[in-house]
């Protein structure tokens, strides 16, 4: 099993299999905060749902190389992270990331996506990380601006949650950009 600690009790490890009953139980103690922002949230119901879950993300890092990560505290599941498809044709992806409700408010996920962005950058030598959150989503872009992403503008009604059309604010960080923040 891959793991990497993170300090302080923190570790990342990919998701796998085994794991699907603390990913349900993870959901359904934060379905409400995590499915605020996150239509799979309000979706994963069974541990079925779960191995389904994980399994997407098992196939997207045999076919790209990016895994989807749970966060641990404790021993315990705290949140995860997950990259989207591989746009080869300009060498870029997209990232996605949740935490519970009481592990919010300390770093916690600052500290594990400066980690898990060495993944596109520096072993696949990607281009560009993209990022989008629900213009609404404040602590989501306050992370992927503490994290060095520039803002690009805002996408109108281009996501539908909750049967409503939702705005994007979408973000980007570029190889050469995330080089630079490594020397400072
Ligand atoms: C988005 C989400 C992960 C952000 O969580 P978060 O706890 O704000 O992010 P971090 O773990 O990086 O913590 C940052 C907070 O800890 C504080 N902090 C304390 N010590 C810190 C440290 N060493 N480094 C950075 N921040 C620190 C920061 O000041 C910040 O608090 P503030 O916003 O009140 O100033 C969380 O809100 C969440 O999971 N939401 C539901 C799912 C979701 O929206 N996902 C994103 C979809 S786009």
């Amino acid at each position: 099993m891959f793991t990497y600690d993170l300090g302080e009790g923190a570790a990342l490890q990919i998701l796998e299999l085994h794991q699907a009953s603390a990913l349900l139980e993870f959901v359904k103690e934060n379905r409400e905060y995590l499915g605020k922002w996150m239509g799979w949230a309000k979706d994963m119901q069974t541990r079925e749902d779960a191995e389904g879950f994980i399994k997407r993300g098992l196939t997207r890092f045999n076919e790209n190389g990016l895994p989807w990560v749970g966060i641990w505290l404790e021993g315990r599941m705290a949140g995860g992270i997950l990259f989207f498809p591989v746009d080869e044709a300009i060498n870029s992806t997209e990232i996605g990331y949740w935490l519970g409700q009481q592990v919010a408010g300390r770093g916690l996920m600052t500290r594990a996506l400066r980690s898990m962005l060495r993944y596109p950058f520096e072993f696949l030598k990607l281009n560009r990380v993209g990022l989008q959150a629900d213009v609404r989503n404040i602590r989501s872009r306050a992370v992927a601006e503490r994290l060095g992403f520039t803002f690009e503008g805002i996408r109108r009604q281009s996501w539908m949650h909750d049967g409503q059309l939702i705005d994007l604010a979408t973000y980007s960080l570029l190889a050469h950009e995330w080089r630079e923040l490594q020397q400072h």
